[in-house]
């Protein structure tokens, strides 16, 4: 175990932690955080982890992310807990979990799909209809995704 922090606790915000290692970029990219929002953003990358043996960290200070918000990382992080940081204190912890419906995040695999149409203003829709493992349905084509088929 490391003897000190990398990166220091913070006041108020999130701490995405236990993210599978080498993937809190994805987390960001799905989250569609960039860095422009002015918030400061700490991300960790391969350290150790007693669950995972080694995992990513984002922390992002002064936003509180909802479980609507981030249920959605399930798809690249499903180990990933979410703290809520208030005062210094996690005031809440979460895992995430998938959720009921994604909208416009991901592309249906089935090349002939009305959302994958080109001109076609179809927003990708899944419906969760297995909770463990995964399974969603594209809401068009009714071609079964797993997780890692939407990422
Ligand atoms: N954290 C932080 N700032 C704080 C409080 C916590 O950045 N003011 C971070 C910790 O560094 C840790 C995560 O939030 O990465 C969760 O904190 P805590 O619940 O105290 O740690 P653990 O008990 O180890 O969490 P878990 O049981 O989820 O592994």
């Amino acid at each position: 175990m490391s003897r000190e922090l990398i990166v220091s606790k913070i006041r108020s915000g999130t701490v995405i932690d236990h993210i599978p290692a080498g993937r809190a970029l994805a987390v960001l990219r799905i989250l569609g955080i960039t860095g422009k929002e002015g918030v400061r953003i700490a991300l960790v990358m391969n350290v150790e982890s007693k669950k995972l043996g080694k995992k990513d960290i984002i922390k992002i200070e002064d936003r509180e992310l909802t479980p609507e918000e981030v249920n959605i990382i399930s798809a690249v992080a499903p180990t990933a807990t979410i703290n809520i940081i208030e005062d210094f204190r996690v005031v809440r912890k979460f895992k995430v979990t998938p959720p009921e419906v994604i909208r416009g995040k991901f592309k249906c695999r089935n090349p002939t799909c009305i959302t994958n149409a080109p001109r076609e203003p179809v927003e990708p829709t899944f419906y969760l209809v297995r909770r463990e493992p995964p399974l969603f349905i594209c809401a068009y084509c009714g071609r079964y995704h797993e997780l890692s088929d939407l990422i």
